[in-house]
């Protein structure tokens, strides 16, 4: 039986396969690397990173939910400056593409942080992070409001080089119009989708679980939500998607990419197994090999809508 060709290209990265992990999933990978062979991976996605060290939110920050988990971990992280100087290091000894997940409170962190990183020769993307609260504008959501949106990703885009991947909202009404957008912008790429807003309630204490009161819906109860943004986005525009939520599976993994998908990463499930993401590479390899598929393009989209 031939191998397939796993090979995909997000914008100018290239992946030798498939697979990433989800941002704030894996850490900044040498937490995950006594555990799985990094370079097994099309690429790594770190936990997100704006311009200053930032401490996160209070705990209790997660929560298991039914086929699920809920966060409101606040995006604690060392800073741009931080992570060049004590992550970055690390990666020299692996081959892996490095996707670096940005943030930021307002508009001009957001470009800070993207240029700070735009010199930096190990990084091979960056993905916007476009859903956390909008200190500057009054608490809308750069990910939920179009105008905001372009705002970000453009001024994004003027500052750096980098392969520009827009991370999605799921929480807004039409996936179609935020993709276009990014699109437009300059992005290479939009990954969709991050957790859904939710929440969990103590029925004793009558107290929210979270201590942030709200937090991101997680795992296997968001994935056909996810799924159906990627099918809709998939069909209006041009530029590859990497789907995620609650990949677990291969299977998981193959129906984001008939649904339109060129990659995909893989997210809560490495918390419970960290090997997911391999174990997801090789699954959709094996399948694509039993069935004759010699690369993912050839599957890519092909659902029967
Ligand atoms: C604990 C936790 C931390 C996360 N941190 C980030 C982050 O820093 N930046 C980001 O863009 N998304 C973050 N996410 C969202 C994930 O990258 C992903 O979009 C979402 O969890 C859906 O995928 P999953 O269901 O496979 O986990 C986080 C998710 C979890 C569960």
């Amino acid at each position: 039986m031939n191998k397939p060709d796993l090979k995909v290209r997000i914008g100018s990265l290239e992946m030798k396969n498939p697979v990433t992990v989800a941002s704030g999933t894996f850490g900044y990978g040498p937490e995950y690397a006594g555990l799985v062979d990094l370079d097994r991976l099309g690429a790594i996605t770190v936990k997100g990173i704006c311009t200053e060290p930032h401490v996160g939110n209070a705990t209790p920050r997660t929560f298991e939910t039914a086929g699920g988990m809920l966060n409101a971990i606040g995006l604690p992280g060392p800073g741009a400056q931080g992570f060049i100087k004590k992550y970055l290091p690390f990666y020299e000894k692996y081959s892996v593409p490095l996707i670096v997940n940005i943030w930021g409170k307002t508009v001009e962190d957001y470009s800070r942080v993207a240029e700070i990183f735009n010199d930096q020769a190990r990084i091979g993307a960056l993905e916007v992070n476009v859903s956390c609260p909008n200190v500057k504008e009054g608490g809308a959501l750069y990910g939920t409001d179009v105008n905001l949106f372009r705002t970000v990703v453009d001024a994004v885009r003027v500052r750096t080089q980098k392969p520009l991947i827009v991370k999605l909202a799921p929480n807004v009404a039409d996936i179609k119009v935020f993709a276009r957008a990014a699109q437009e912008c300059g992005a290479e790429a939009v990954s969709i989708m991050n957790s859904y807003p939710a929440m969990a309630i103590d029925i004793e204490t009558r107290r929210p679980q979270l201590a942030n009161r709200t937090g991101g819906l997680s795992g296997p109860a968001i994935k056909p939500i996810a799924v159906k943004l990627v099918w809709e986005a998939a069909r209006a525009i041009t530029i590859p998607i990497i789907g995620m939520g609650g990949i677990y599976t291969p299977e998981d993994a193959l129906e984001f990419i008939i649904a339109g998908a060129s990659a995909v990463a893989v997210g809560t499930a490495s918390f419970t197994d960290p090997s997911s993401a391999v174990r997801v590479i090789e699954g959709v390899e094996a399948w694509m090999a039993a069935k004759g598929i010699g690369s993912i393009a050839e599957l890519r989209g092909t659902v029967q809508a």
